[in-house]
């Protein structure tokens, strides 16, 4: 049995879109994702939204499901177009009171709320009005909003999270258009990506100079996957390195270092837009920790301009960009999204932003799985999944023995939810939900991620 800090934070996260339906009820006003999900072709199935996993009206059973698992944090999001249907200045009471509700709810529950203000489901009102996140009026209308939030739930709410993923919703969103809202591009992702930034660290200057007050810490969740070198060449670890520089520290170096990698000005010039001298010092410094999410491995390797890049990602927008071959050995083991099941590397990884951002705090806000998950009996024998995070569990494990200050682990997902353009056919889940009848059945990961919980400690 390996034994985890006392005061490691637990945790099992969601968000607003995946998860809530109720899409335009109670006054919520439509986001990109209910569009873009309703576009025929763009999603699994025309699968969408509207009603997801009901969470809006079971939100009180998921939580007791959550106190039955020890569960002693729960990260989720709200929908934007929840408190604000036009993304700007009008209020939808009814929304304020939906989160107000669940926040008593945890609190009662003794779970500590993880909140995430930007989950991807941007108001549509902002796309069709300011070009979305193209739009340099965005940073703004993000930021009056977040002040909305820390105002109505600031008192109970003491670990803000402003944007998930900006990465993916730069590329997949603006690149590659397989995620709303659908552009294809190789120079809009860098403009998105940039009013992202200056979106977050304007809602931690409010929070920070509004809401001091409120004693609670603010931070950002970035992705990234390991990026490790196909061979000892210098090349390639230069190319593995490059790929982690377009990946995470695109969008950590500027809240950590003040500016853009290097190896990302030289080699998109122009299309890369550049922070004044006062932005710079406005976005350095704006994170209390760092908010990581980690699902999979790959090796890079140069890529001279012979070969074709091979991401799981497609080959649009930034691949090319990088000159970074990507490959799988084929000795991993695959998941449900094809994604390589690779511990080490989600070690290595927290090594990585250890070593870069002088020993942050780091929070793994989501690392999971998917799989064919099948209900038999009423129950759902997931053994891949538990011998998943036993893996990346013991990599954590080993990088705080290191030294490395990880400090909570959050589980994606509290249970199966609306998985973006995959609709509901991937299970993530530590619940199975039956999309018909609604149903929550704990998975046999979910009685072994309860009893790590308990003991604070896994036999890994
Ligand atoms: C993350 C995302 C989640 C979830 C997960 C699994 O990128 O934040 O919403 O979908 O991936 O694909």
């Amino acid at each position: 049995m390996k034994t985890f800090p006392d005061d490691f934070i637990w945790g099992t996260a969601t968000s607003s879109y995946q998860i809530e339906g109720a899409a335009l009820k109670s006054g919520k006003g439509p986001s990109i994702w209910d569009a873009f999900s309703n576009i025929p072709g763009k999603t699994h199935n025309g699968e969408t939204g509207e009603i997801a996993c009901d969470h809006y009206h079971k939100f009180k059973d998921d939580i007791q499901l959550m106190k039955n698992m020890g569960v002693k944090a729960y990260r989720f999001s709200i929908a934007w177009a929840r408190i604000m249907p036009t993304g700007k200045s009008i209020i939808n009471e009814e929304g304020i009171a939906f989160y107000s509700a669940l926040i008593d709810e945890l609190i009662k529950a003794d779970i500590v709320p993880w909140v995430t203000l930007y989950h991807w489901d941007l108001p549509l009102a902002l796309q069709l009005e300011d070009d979305g996140w193209l739009g340099a009026s965005l940073p703004d209308y993000f930021a009056a909003y977040a002040d909305v939030c820390f105002e109505h739930f600031g008192d109970r709410v003491k670990n803000w999270i402003t944007l998930n993923e900006p990465w993916v919703a730069s590329i997949l969103g603006y690149g590659q258009g397989v995620f709303a809202p659908g552009r294809v591009s190789t120079s809009e992702p860098y403009l998105a990506g940039h009013h992202f930034i200056l979106a977050h660290a304007k809602a931690v200057h409010i929070y920070r100079e509004k809401y001091s007050y409120q004693n609670g810490n603010i931070g950002i969740t970035n992705n990234c996957d390991w990026r490790e070198p196909l061979t000892n060449s210098e090349n390639d670890k230069q190319a593995a390195e490059r790929a982690l520089e377009f990946f995470l520290a695109w969008f950590a170096d500027p809240i950590y270092k003040g500016d853009y990698p290097k190896s990302m000005k030289e080699r998109l010039g122009n299309r890369l837009p550049e922070f004044t001298s006062e932005e710079k010092v406005m976005i350095q410094g704006t994170s209390d920790f760092f908010g990581l999410n980690h699902y999979t491995t790959m090796y890079a390797a140069h890529n001279d301009g012979t070969k074709k890049e091979q991401s799981v990602y497609g080959n649009g927008g930034i691949s090319e960009d990088q000159d970074v071959d990507l490959s799988l050995d084929e000795k991993w083991k695959l998941t449900g999204m094809n994604w390589a099941v690779v511990p080490w590397g989600c070690k290595k990884m927290l090594a990585w932003i250890d070593e870069r951002y002088h020993k942050p705090d780091i929070y793994i806000t989501e690392n999971g799985c998917a799989y064919n998950d099948e209900l038999v009996n009423g129950q759902v024998n997931d053994q891949e999944r538990l011998d998943f995070y036993k893996g990346y569990l013991k990599a954590c494990q080993e990088a705080i023995d290191e030294g490395i200050k990880l400090k909570g682990y959050f589980a994606w997902s509290f249970m199966d939810n609306f998985e973006w353009a995959s609709g509901y056919e991937k299970r993530f889940g530590l619940h199975y939900v039956d999309f018909n009848t609604l149903k929550r059945t704990p998975k046999k990961s979910a009685d072994w991620f309860s009893d790590v919980i308990k003991c604070n400690s896994a036999d890994i």
